[in-house]
């Protein structure tokens, strides 16, 4: 492993933004053959190269390459001797080159032993590629950076038995024979691009075929290859994929432009899905959808997934990233544009309360960690570990701000120009902007704060209610942390776009800003958008105490700190009109019980009945009760706060007073509200037939908040329902949701058969690695005790598989990250667990192993115990002789706060 460093070597460089200069070459046509063997692949290049303008004719040229063996370089058809270049560990460098010329080179590669899943590898049977964001590299030697376009054509030879479909990026221009053993196939690509987007398949794969005709009247052909035997899992996906180029054309006017689209299913594979130009390639766990095996979460991701990498053909692939500094450029202004077609699809309130959880727990905490670093980072050491929540989900909250401040038409106008004026070319965030800036007439310099200032800003708000002059000031601080990259007292003011109401006793109250404050606080479709460190704004007119509504549709990835009274945050839930914020207030209702609890367990004290307030569970009652409420929101809103969020109001994390106060909580809940709640699931529970629509998915995600309530009461009626539904065996959602409060249940009645379920639903679902992805979740994420010994032994036994990337998220990931009271159990074995894993997984796939860190990166939240044993793991892994690029970099970044 050439990419590996040793702990006593020298750290990995570090790359940084402000280093970036342009390419002192290009390479106008590229043409490769790969022939695949067994054992080795032979890659052959031919690049027509040319020396950029300006750049001295001394200049060496120096390519990428890892991992290869070169077999032989030429110029303009001559061998190159010896002298004349040289092979580092991760380039080779021609010392002199004309300023036109071609470069041919023959290297060899062997996928078959390529365990990082990144270049050309196999997965199962077939061959398969991912080269975003440096994998290209390890096919060949090449200019593998994002700013450097060209116009590939690619033949490949193989075994026509074993690999009888070959597939590459654009349009198939020739096909054959070659001895009645092996056969070839060369596809064209007329649209320039960089090498992270280039693609190859070979394996022995079938397709769902459809078309698609664009606004334009092209016919386009849709090709969805996976093996055989996943032949009844596609429609889902061509479904998706018809949806998401029929709202590109709607939303953003633009269409397809290739004639051809083609996806394929792989089973290992790093990420979810890649959007190569012409030929995604996808996780299975993305793509394969149906009833009996998906769930209703499962069913929505492959909507979203498939959505956002066609996405990427106009935001990633016609304009892409001129350095991976840029890579928010097309992560999260996709991420957006995804978020938004979900929501035109589903439920609106859904995905953004869906989304904002996920904002608000996992990016909020890694802004606030060691890896914390801005939308657009200013240094990396393995670009790999920068896929991160703030790259992709704040990312797409900062796109999502500028849509809030430009307004529909002006973002629209502004995405045109971005597209039209860069299309086919390598562009920055400043580009985009600068466009958003030309669409609007607004700007937006302060604005670009949010790319370079991590950390999250937190605003708090005070007020005043004036009864003789009948106004109301509110008041915002804004104040940020201190992150890796700078202190808080350097960073600057953001300007911050607060979306913002007041209620009063007879609903919203029309706001008029007093003219005084008019010219520092503009409000524009009620719209705040503060600049200030501390700003006010007055409202007139004002007859009576409101209650002020903000962030609403959370607009704004910010920490919102004003003490609402109980009162206060039932009024928001029972009527106002923005559903995140009446979401929210639920949220913070039963935050401040919970908060309640834990303080009196700090204290030394046990729980009572009366420490369940009962506002919580008049609010919760009138939500289940409320006829006009869409059933979804009931569902959103009756769920109790995360313990990743619950823990994130808190410096110190004291993981079993969250677990126990929460905990003791939902059963109050439980046992308080059970005839309602058991009423709400018989009158839910029906034997209909599975569709996915956002009706069905509704009432399916109430139906089982309902009985993830009731089973916490052991009592035989509940116990009957929930087996009831598991044996119906109606739909992966019912199924799964009912063995999970199965596997879950602290009942003594249920200890055999949860035994016999889950061996019977292994029993059933082994063919299918999808289910027993979440059987092995189901099982991670149990929170009685005992659970860590069940995971360990599930490593051990042959159901799973380390070097299978969703075997790893779903039992290892899943039980580190989402399973916390057992996970962080006071011996410091789940600690020890995870490092063993990563350990073993440090060289096979730096990536995966990399990710996995993430759990222990947070050590210093926790008490002096627990710190302490995180930390020794932390400084075991480091220890190890030989880190790949990858884990070094989050282990030492970790370990130096
Ligand atoms: N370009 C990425 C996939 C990728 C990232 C591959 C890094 C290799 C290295 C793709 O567009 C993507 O972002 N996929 C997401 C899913 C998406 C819905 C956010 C993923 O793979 O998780
Ligand atoms: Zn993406």
């Amino acid at each position: 492993m050439t990419n590996a460093v040793s702990a006593t070597e020298a750290a990995p460089t570090t790359t940084y933004l402000k280093d970036y200069q342009k390419p002192d070459f290009l390479i106008e046509k590229t043409e490769l053959t790969f022939n695949l063997y067994e054992n080795f692949t032979a890659v052959t290049s031919n690049l027509t190269m040319v020396r950029a303008e300006g750049v001295e004719a001394d200049k060496p040229l120096v390519l990428n390459g890892v991992d290869l063996v070169l077999e032989s370089l030429a110029i303009d058809g001559t061998d190159l001797n010896q002298g004349a270049y040289e092979v580092g560990q991760e380039t080779l460098t021609i010392k002199n080159v004309p300023s036109r010329f071609q470069l041919s080179c023959e290297t060899r590669i062997e996928p078959q032993n390529n365990t990082s899943l990144e270049g050309l590898y196999k997965s199962r049977h077939m061959f398969c590629t991912q080269c975003e964001a440096e994998g290209f590299r390890k096919i060949t030697y090449y200019l593998d950076r994002p700013d450097v376009l060209s116009e590939f054509t690619t033949t490949i030879i193989a075994d026509k038995h074993s690999y009888p479909v070959l597939l590459s990026n654009g349009n198939l221009i020739k096909k054959g024979e070659l001895n009645g053993v092996r056969h070839y196939a060369t596809w064209h690509d007329p649209f320039k691009k960089p090498s992270y987007l280039f693609a190859l398949v070979a394996g022995e794969l079938v397709s769902v075929d459809d078309t698609f005709t664009t606004m334009s009247g092209r016919t386009i052909e849709i090709k969805l290859y996976v093996e055989e035997k996943d032949l009844d899992k596609c429609e889902h996906a061509l479904v998706s994929l018809k949806k998401a180029m029929k709202w590109d054309e709607d939303v953003y006017g633009r269409e397809y432009d290739l004639d051809i689209f083609m996806i394929v299913a792989v089973d290992d594979f790093n990420m979810g899905a890649m959007e190569n130009k012409g030929l995604n390639i996808f996780n299975t766990s993305c793509v394969l959808a149906n009833p009996e095996i998906t769930t209703d979460a499962g069913f929505q991701r492959v909507e979203a997934v498939v959505a956002h990498e066609y996405f990427h053909n106009w935001s990633g692939n016609r304009v892409t990233c001129r350095d991976w500094f840029q890579l928010s450029l097309k992560e999260g202004f996709t991420v957006f544009r995804d978020a938004e077609f979900s929501a035109d699809m589903g439920s609106r309130t859904v995905k953004r309360v869906e989304d904002v959880g996920v904002m608000r727990t996992l990016q909020f905490a890694e802004d606030a960690g060691p890896m914390s670093h801005p939308v657009r980072p200013a240094s990396y050491m393995e670009i790999s570990n920068f896929y991160t929540l703030t790259v992709y989900e704040k990312g797409a909250e900062v796109v999502r701000m500028i849509h809030t401040l430009l307004g529909k038409e002006d973002f629209r106008k502004g995405s045109d120009i971005y597209f039209s004026r860069h299309d086919g070319e390598a562009a920055t965030i400043e580009d985009f902007v600068s466009a958003m800036e030309e669409g609007s007439g607004k700007d937006l310099s302060q604005f670009m704060h949010w790319y370079s200032q991590a950390g999250t800003p937190s605003v708090s708000v005070s007020d005043n209610y004036d009864a003789d002059k009948h106004t109301y000031t509110l008041t915002f601080k804004q104040s940020v942390p201190s992150t890796p990259e700078a202190t808080s007292d350097q960073k600057k003011p953001f300007q911050i776009p607060i979306a913002l109401g007041l209620l009063g006793d007879e609903g919203e109250i029309p706001l008029v800003v007093e003219e005084q404050s008019q010219n520092s606080s503009r409000l524009v479709d009620s719209v705040l958008a503060i600049t200030q460190p501390e700003q006010s704004v007055t409202f007139t007119q004002v007859n009576e105490k409101p209650v002020p509504v903000m962030l609403k549709n959370f607009s704004a990835p910010v920490k919102l700190e004003y003490s609402y009274s109980r009162a206060d945050l039932l009024r928001i839930m029972a009527v106002e009109n923005d559903g995140f914020c009446r979401w929210d207030a639920s949220q913070q209702l039963a935050l401040g019980v919970i908060n309640d609890c834990i303080e009196k367990l700090q204290q030394g004290h046990s729980l009572e009945a009366a420490d369940c307030d009962a506002s919580l569970i008049e609010g919760y009652k009138a939500i289940l009760a409320n006829k006009d409420l869409d059933l979804a929101m009931v569902a959103l809103m009756l769920q109790l706060p995360s313990q990743a969020y619950i823990a994130e109001q808190f410096d110190v994390i004291d993981v079993d007073a969250i677990y126990q106060a929460r905990k003791f909580i939902g059963n109050q809940i439980a046992e308080r509200l059970y005839h309602e709640l058991l009423d709400s699931y018989k009158h839910l529970n029906s034997d209909e037939s599975y569709s996915f629509n956002a009706q069905a998915v509704a009432k399916r995600s109430l139906k089982n908040t309902a009985l993830h309530y009731l089973m916490k009461i052991d009592n035989e009626e509940v116990r009957k329902q929930c087996l009831a539904q598991y044996s119906a065996q109606n739909n992966m959602t019912d199924v799964s949701s009912a063995l999970r409060n199965i596997v879950s249940s602290p009942s003594e009645a249920l200890k055999e058969i949860k035994q016999q379920t889950l061996a019977a639903f292994y029993q059933k679902w082994q063919n299918e690695p999808l289910v027993v992805n979440l059987w092995l979740s189901i099982q991670a994420t149990c929170d009685l005790p005992g659970t860590l010994d069940e995971v360990i032994k599930l490593t051990k036994s042959p159901v799973f598989d380390l070097q299978n990337p969703n075997k790893v998220r779903s039992l290892i990931g899943a039980f580190a990250s989402q399973n916390s009271i057992n996970f962080h159990i006071k011996t410091g074995e789940g600690y020890q667990f995870l490092s063993d894993q990563i350990i073993k997984l440090n060289l096979k796939n730096p990536q995966i192993a990399a990710r996995l860190i993430t759990p222990l990166t947070k050590w210093k939240r926790y008490d002096s115990d627990r710190q302490k044993l995180i930390k020794q793991q932390l400084e075991r892994i480091k220890a190890e002789p030989k880190l790949s690029k990858d884990v070094f970099e989050v282990v030492d970044k970790s370990l130096s706060v």
